[in-house]
């Protein structure tokens, strides 16, 4: 057990009592309050938690790890600004978590503020060399909870190398299943393509959370993704399913957005959250200062609409019924949260 390990804080159990699923270490005290962050980041995102007025009411932990592939093959949806954020929630509101960055872009390990140069031990290492994954993961500054296992340049050559290599579609879920650290989520960021580091996500989880951007052209390709959903379920990873599909980039002023929105929520009805992530300047700023917007601005809408997202994947993973209350705190139905124009 890391001494980094600290579970405790507002998640609760759904069931209380020990837990028997193996992943989790029973070392693992879940009585202890959270420990406030002393950085003054760690203790700004922790003020955005109970901004939202529910900070000591606690999340239910799901009984086993959750993992889950942030896909779509289209470039540019917000599959990494919602893997990033979306697990400093989660983390926030207690979870234990970690992010696969599984893009040779690296852009998940970036915004985590995780060192990623070609020397740094990658998931490369755990795809090509069977690494073991817990030597490539990293602790993410001002996040208590919250960890990376980083990509490098290395894996844009992954997808040819992998081709020869056996078992080249499980060595991810290898990987995440020899990894004994305890964990609430794991949240894999895929690149823009289908290829076989996608497989590779799609084998290592059970379920598939799909950001799709609220423009013209919003479902255009997502058939394809689909279809490899079912041929993976198919053939390789019996459990796998779409279970959350997450509209980002949302402009109340617009009316393409509430279109684009409910086209979604009629294709897919109960798997698209009812929160939404608002176009925001504060979320896209967030990257380059290495951090989640959780961090960076955690009043902001975008902060607090992600906080949600999180919370209703929560609840919804526990089969807890969510109180949409807050679901419109993106923006939704007030145009004046949207940044810019307030
Ligand atoms: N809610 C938002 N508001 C404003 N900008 C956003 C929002 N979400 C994402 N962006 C910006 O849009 C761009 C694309 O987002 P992101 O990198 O998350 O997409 P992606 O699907 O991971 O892209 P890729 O396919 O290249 O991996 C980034 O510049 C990001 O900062
Ligand atoms: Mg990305």
């Amino acid at each position: 057990m890391r001494s980094d390990a600290n579970i405790a804080g507002p998640m609760t159990d759904p069931v209380p009592g020990p837990r028997t699923e193996s992943s989790f270490g029973e070392d693992v005290s879940r009585e202890t309050p959270p420990p406030m962050d002393d950085t003054p980041i760690g203790r700004a995102a922790q003020l955005a938690v109970e901004a939202l007025g529910r900070a000591g009411e606690g999340l239910p932990r799901p009984e086993r790890t959750r993992v889950i592939v942030v896909a779509n093959q289209k470039g540019g949806v917000g599959k990494t600004t919602t893997t990033v954020n979306l697990a400093a929630s989660l983390a926030l509101h207690g979870g234990r978590v970690l992010v696969v960055d599984l893009d040779p872009q690296g852009n998940a390990s970036t915004a985590l503020g995780i060192d990623h140069h070609a020397e740094v031990p990658s998931i490369y290492d755990v795809l090509v060399d069977s690494r073991p994954l817990a030597e490539v993961v990293q602790p993410v500054p001002d996040v208590e909870g919250l960890f990376c296992a980083p990509a490098t340049i290395d894996l844009a050559g992954a997808e040819i190398e992998l081709v020869s290599l056996v078992a080249r579609e499980s060595r991810l879920q290898r990987a995440i299943q020899a990894y004994e650290q305890p964990l609430d989520y794991i949240l894999i960021d895929c690149p823009p393509s289908l290829g076989l580091l996608t497989v590779n996500a799609l084998v290592a989880g059970a379920e598939v959370l799909i950001p799709i951007q609220c423009e013209y052209y919003a479902l255009e390709g997502l058939g394809q993704l689909l279809r490899n959903v079912d041929l993976v379920r198919g053939h390789l990873n019996p459990d796998l399913h779409v279970s959350t599909i997450l509209l980002t980039m949302y402009d109340g002023r617009t009316r393409l957005a509430s279109q684009v929105a409910e086209e979604v929520r009629t294709h897919f009805g109960e798997e698209v959250l009812r929160t939404s992530i608002p176009r925001s300047v504060r979320i896209s700023e967030a990257p380059s200062y290495g951090q989640t917007v959780l961090t960076y601005d955690p009043g902001s809408s975008g902060a607090l609409s992600y906080l949600e997202a999180a919370r209703e994947l929560a609840l919804k993973g526990v089969g807890v019924s969510y109180d949409a209350t807050h679901a419109h705190i993106g923006a939704q139905n007030n145009p004046n949260m949207v940044e810019g124009i307030q």
